[in-house]
């Protein structure tokens, strides 16, 4: 069985990867801090596959761990999902950002490189792109200063899996750049946990319609898009998850080293108000929202060129936008 180091394996990205793992065969070994995530993710997920799964409680800087773990698990592969990845408090804090998010990554790739064990598949954003020259953004684009200390550590951790890929020409990574992961498993098990008030849209948007939160608040529909509000490209979650799979297919039928990276995204741009309309149909739930000011830091309008993961990975987005709001909506019911 292929044992896969899965990192932050009890989040909102990495327990569907979990999911996905499982039902390809592969075994997922999970290790959290529990810093953004519940104990009670680890029982989802085992409910959801209808078996036990092995979880490590610990953090990936501590570098003892790390070589433990690998040594009981025969460790095939890693995706490295653990990281702090609130745009806004990275602002506030930026040197939690830096120590976390950066020396995670080189503990994982340090015990990795030492244990002969790369295949690494690393959780990166289409932040790194920043405001895009060109829409929609591909690859080859060029990688900005990044709006935040999150984005930054993003562009930073590239940089180094990229350094470290020219140096040991046997080490194999991919850098999936992710667009705006939204929804929740089909089972409404596994969703999206914002601890405290949500920054990202879509938990914002089920809070609201869930009378949690009073309002929602458009930031700024003075942009240059067709209704002024910005575009993104929205990928439910199951897709994103399903997308780690055949990255690591690729790197364990590579025999050379590699360092790719490609973007993770549905290949459409919508807008935040359309986004709200599609939640309205889809739910039948009335949004109760009103148009504000611009958020600082925001790009206009960003979605990707998807064309790259279809041909490198076979991979491409296949779930709704209706259908992803719609999952996203019963997952927030269960809560
Ligand atoms: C989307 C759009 C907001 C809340 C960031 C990171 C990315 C990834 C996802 C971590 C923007 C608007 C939002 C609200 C709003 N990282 N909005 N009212 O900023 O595109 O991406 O989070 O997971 O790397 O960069 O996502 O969901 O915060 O915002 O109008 O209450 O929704 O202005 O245009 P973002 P987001």
């Amino acid at each position: 069985m292929k044992n896969i180091l899965v990192t932050g394996g009890l989040g909102f990205i990495g327990s569907h990867t979990c999911v996905e793992l499982i039902n390809s065969g592969f075994t997922p070994i999970i290790l959290d801090n529990l810093s953004n995530s519940e104990p009670w993710i680890k029982d989802r997920i085992e409910k959801i596959v209808n078996q036990s799964v092995v979880f490590y409680e610990g953090d990936c800087r501590d570098k003892e761990l790390l070589n433990q773990i690998f040594t009981e698990q025969k460790i095939n592969g890693i995706i490295h999902f653990a990281a702090y990845k609130a745009v806004g408090e990275s602002v506030n804090e930026p040197l939690k950002y830096y120590e976390n998010n950066i020396g995670g990554l080189t503990a994982i790739l340090e015990v990795s490189q030492k244990q002969n064990c790369s295949n690494l598949v690393f959780s990166s954003s289409c932040t790194v792109y920043g405001t895009p020259d060109r829409l929609p953004v591909d690859e080859s684009a060029q990688i900005k200063s990044a709006e935040s200390p999150y984005g930054t550590t993003k562009i930073i951790c590239e940089k180094i899996i990229q350094d470290l890929s020219k140096a040991d020409k046997n080490y194999k990574s991919i850098l999936l750049r992710y667009f705006n992961p939204i929804g929740a498993h089909e089972t409404s098990l596994i969703g999206e946990l914002p601890l405290g008030v949500p920054s990202n849209l879509v938990p914002f948007i089920t809070q609201t319609a869930a009378g949690i939160r009073e309002s929602l608040t458009v930031f700024g529909n003075d942009y240059n898009t067709k209704d002024g509000s910005c575009v993104r490209d929205f990928i439910h979650v199951t897709d994103l998850a399903k997308a780690h799979i055949k990255a690591l297919e690729f790197l364990t039928n590579k025999n050379e080293g590699t360092c790719e990276a490609v973007n993770i995204g549905t290949g459409n741009g919508n807008t935040v108000l359309e986004l709200i309309n599609s939640f309205e149909k889809s739910t039948g739930q009335k949004l109760n929202y009103t148009l504000g000011n611009r958020r600082g830091g925001d790009v206009e309008a960003v979605y990707a060129d998807a064309k790259k993961s279809k041909e490198l990975l076979g991979w491409e987005a296949e779930i709704s936008l209706e259908q992803s709001l719609l999952d996203a909506w019963n997952w927030q019911k269960t809560l």
